[in-house]
């Protein structure tokens, strides 16, 4: 690693991106800073819901990266971020990306890493720019699955309609899964390569790539947002910015953020 990112490792904290939350809003962040938690015990999902997690079947992390982008031109930072990931597990479980992507690793839009249709992990992104000559800094939180799937499933019956899945139901052959330390670093690596490139050139330079991963290209989806209608169409990718765009008869509708569901599912 050639860059001066802190590690810290703690056993049990409240949220991983409260606590490096509660620091940029002090203006206390210098350099980058990755922070682990076996234990959180209010761990947080997107739209206000919580994040289900184990210490001993789960990975739960964040990281606070400065960029020289204002918050607006960031809007693709949740889709590059899945990128690091999934090339972060590619290195480290031994699997190429081809192989990744036969046994049924996806990315949905905008946050969500998905095994066979069923959600291993999840990214929740929060920071901003705190004066106009600061860098701005975003909080990257990562929570994965390891293992134990259904255990998880069984916490979320009620909360959420969603299926869930772990990494270790990939072919990993012999090895099992690494070390939770081991696979942190390489997800921290990883995504150093693709946050300074981001940063650099934008969104539009990993378009493509994204574009490979969607798991709902092509599918008549459904988005749904706090207070507002529900938008249903054909989803058709995403656009420069990392917008969702849905093709609705003879128009294309681009959206920023949402919850997207398959038609007839939830
Ligand atoms: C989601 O899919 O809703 C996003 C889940 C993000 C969970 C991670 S776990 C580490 C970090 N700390 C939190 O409180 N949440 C994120």
């Amino acid at each position: 690693m050639n860059w001066n990112c802190i590690l810290e490792r703690v056993a049990e904290t409240h949220s991983t991106n409260d606590d490096l939350l509660a620091r940029w809003r002090l203006g206390s962040l210098i350099d980058p800073v990755a922070r682990i938690a076996r234990n959180q015990t209010n761990g947080k999902g997107r739209a206000g819901r919580s994040w289900v997690a184990k210490p001993e079947d789960s990975l739960c992390f964040s990281l606070a990266y400065p960029f020289k982008r204002s918050p607006a031109e960031l809007s693709g930072l949740s889709l590059v971020t899945g990128l690091a990931v999934i090339t972060g597990l590619s290195e480290v479980l031994n699997l190429t990306k081809s192989e990744l992507y036969t046994n049924g690793v996806r990315l949905k839009w905008p946050n969500d890493l998905l095994l066979k249709q069923k959600k291993f992990g999840g990214i929740l992104i929060e920071g901003g720019q705190r004066k106009a000559e600061e860098n701005t800094w975003m909080i990257i939180g990562i929570g994965l699955n390891l293992r134990n799937a259904t255990k998880f499933e069984s916490e979320l019956k009620g909360q959420e309609n969603k299926k869930v899945a772990a990494l270790n139901e990939l072919p990993l052959g012999a090895e099992q899964l690494p070390e939770v330390d081991f696979l942190w670093l390489k997800l921290i690596e990883s995504l150093e390569k693709y946050l300074r490139k981001f940063d650099v050139e934008g969104f539009s330079s990993f378009l493509e790539e994204w574009q490979g991963w969607d798991a709902y290209v092509g599918e008549n989806v459904c988005i749904s947002g706090i207070g507002k209608n529900p938008i249903e169409g054909i989803a058709i990718g995403v656009d420069t910015n990392g917008a969702l765009l849905i093709q609705q008869n003879n128009k294309v509708v681009s959206i920023l953020a949402g919850d997207v569901s398959l038609r007839g599912q939830s």
